[in-house]
């Protein structure tokens, strides 16, 4: 079996290489973050009837991947609306960022963007532009992700929707909820409290 070290220590590296070596397995890598672990994947993506979802495993690596290199570069707090942005422009349609000033602690912010990518991926891929993010802050952070189209089905159900369920109410301790509005279109919200961490 392929297995994939992901470890930035060379020595241990080394050392789980040989371990899987002994082991009978073929080791890759070392790699020791995520763009590095999809890039090494994707030379062994298979080409049967699991490429598709090999594929969509690795862009939501690639996502969490982008988020998480933003957020290694600064110990402080993260600025939501430059957060925000950089989602967006790993999108292949415009979306517009309309977010009033927010900054969260890393962990918040790195929980924040998951959500925010998925919603704007569900929106290119299901929805209809164009794609509108809002966010407010204030005593509740407010999300918003709008786009045009006709919305989930009321029983819709995937991995990236349960994902920013748990993610939302487990991590954040907040709302989620997806809704029609008025004048046509389909707004995906969510709301967390400040002292969320
Ligand atoms: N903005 C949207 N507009 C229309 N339909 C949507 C929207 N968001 C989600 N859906 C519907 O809800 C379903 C479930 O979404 P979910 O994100 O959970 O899974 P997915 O996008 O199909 O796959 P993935 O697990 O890769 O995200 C989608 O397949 C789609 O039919
Ligand atoms: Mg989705």
């Amino acid at each position: 079996m392929r297995v994939l070290v992901a470890e930035d220590d060379p020595v241990i590296a080394l050392g789980l290489a040989e371990r899987l070596r002994t082991l009978g397995h073929e080791p890759i890598g070392p790699v020791n973050d995520g763009e590095q672990a999809v890039a090494a994947a994707k030379q062994s993506r298979p080409e049967d009837v699991n490429g598709q979802a090999f594929d969509d495993t690795a862009a939501r690596i690639h996502s969490i991947a982008t988020v998480h290199g933003l957020l290694a570069r600064g110990e402080g707090p993260v600025d939501a609306g430059a957060l925000l942005e950089r989602i967006a422009e790993s999108a292949p349609v415009p979306v517009t960022i309309d977010a009033e000033p927010a900054a969260f602690d890393p962990c918040t912010a790195q929980k924040l963007g998951i959500v925010a990518n998925e919603l704007i991926t569900n929106a290119f891929q299901h929805g209809a532009p164009p794609i509108v993010v809002q966010l407010m802050g204030g005593h509740e952070t407010r999300l918003q992700v709008d786009d045009r189209g006709n919305g989930p089905a009321e029983d819709a159900a995937g991995l990236g929707l349960q994902l920013v369920r748990d993610m939302v109410e487990q991590g954040l301790r907040g709302r989620f909820g997806v809704g029609a509005l008025p004048g046509g279109g389909t707004r995906a919200a969510v709301v967390f409290p400040e002292q969320a961490r």
